[in-house]
């Protein structure tokens, strides 16, 4: 779609976002446009996956409202969040990724500058071990957030799960939701997956380094998986009996998340370690660790203090780290 295309299209979808029915007339009136024009615009937001209702001679509704971030509440709460560190918070209405938007940035010169974005809509959201993230229009949290940091990489060991461990105590202090975490960092609820994260890092083996910080957290979408051994997933509005806003759950996943990089930062993974092990969905249980090219069997005996996972095999204990590997659990 082109920028003109895009920026009617989205000009009328906030038009519809109440979720109420607004005629042809009143929306040609608003857009200054013919009801034709109306009608053509209409026709291609399919293309940004947004269905349209039409009601028979009265005009046009969204089958559910549209609930847009609202930037200036996020910027104000986020800004001085962390002590001697400027949080600056962008939004945009769609991006590819917001972690690839952010790494394609230049390294700022202002050191300890953070930068988040939002993304309203990702139209090639990643996930963990080359999947995508399934990213519909104004539905759930999109963010990333640029770190810049003097650590070498293997400080960095544990930082996945130590977001892990903020996002599902945040879910359950302020909504309610008894979420634990799988290893390495997938927040699960009830067995059905709410938010995933994914940290990319560029730089210098030795520092500095350029982290980005994916999260992928679900307001509204829950869907069965169509995936072998999948998910299935579910969301902060299905289990919280609070009728979060998403800017409410952006804000308090976000506050958590810069706090939390803030103090990895000195501490490191060992500060997280034992709140990881009481979060964990699969303690003690038996579990199958798959890589490209191995299997493991063996009994969860939860995670080191660099975050790789205690495997007993046998009663002999493996540590295994995170890379391109998943956890299933053996029935
Ligand atoms: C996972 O596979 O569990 C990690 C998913 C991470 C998804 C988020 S959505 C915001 C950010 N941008 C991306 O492209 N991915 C991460």
């Amino acid at each position: 779609m082109r920028d003109n295309d895009f920026e009617a299209s989205f000009e009328l979808i906030s038009m519809l976002a109440d979720g109420k029915i607004h005629s042809g007339r009143e929306l040609a009136v608003a857009l200054g446009v013919s009801r034709a024009a109306v009608w053509k615009r209409i026709g291609k937001l399919a293309g940004l996956g947004v269905d349209v209702v039409k009601v028979r001679s009265l005009g046009y509704k969204l089958p559910k409202p549209i609930e847009f971030l609202d930037v200036a509440l996020l910027q104000k709460n986020l800004s001085t969040v962390i002590p001697g560190r400027a949080v600056s918070v962008e939004v945009v209405k769609q991006v590819d990724s917001t972690n690839l938007a952010l790494l394609r940035r230049e390294r700022s010169t202002e050191e300890s500058a953070v930068t988040c974005l939002l993304a309203e809509q990702q139209t090639s959201g990643r996930g963990r071990r080359g999947k995508t993230w399934h990213s519909p229009l104004g539905e759930n949290v999109y963010l990333s957030i640029l770190w810049q940091t003097q650590l070498s990489l293997n400080k960095l060991n544990g930082l996945s799960l130590a977001l892990g461990v903020v996002i599902a105590t945040m879910l359950s202090e302020v909504f309610g939701i008894n979420a634990q975490l799988k290893w390495p960092n997938d927040v699960l609820v009830k067995n059905k997956k709410i938010a995933g994260i994914l940290v990319e890092v560029d730089g210098a083996l030795e520092g500095p380094l350029r982290v980005v910080v994916g999260l992928g957290l679900n307001v509204t979408t829950e869907h069965e998986t169509t995936e072998p051994n999948g998910h299935n997933w579910t969301s902060v509005r299905a289990q919280s009996e609070r009728n979060a806003s998403r800017t409410d759950v952006a804000l308090n996943v976000m506050s958590g998340l810069l706090l939390a990089l803030h103090e990895f930062e000195r501490l490191g993974f060992r500060a997280f370690r034992q709140r990881w092990i009481a979060l964990d969905a699969y303690a003690g249980m038996p579990v199958q660790i798959t890589s490209h090219e191995h299997s493991h069997t063996g009994l969860n005996r939860g995670v080191d203090e660099n975050g790789a996972l205690v495997l007993d095999v046998d009663g002999v204990l493996h540590t295994i780290s995170s890379g391109e590997v998943s956890l299933r659990v053996r029935a």
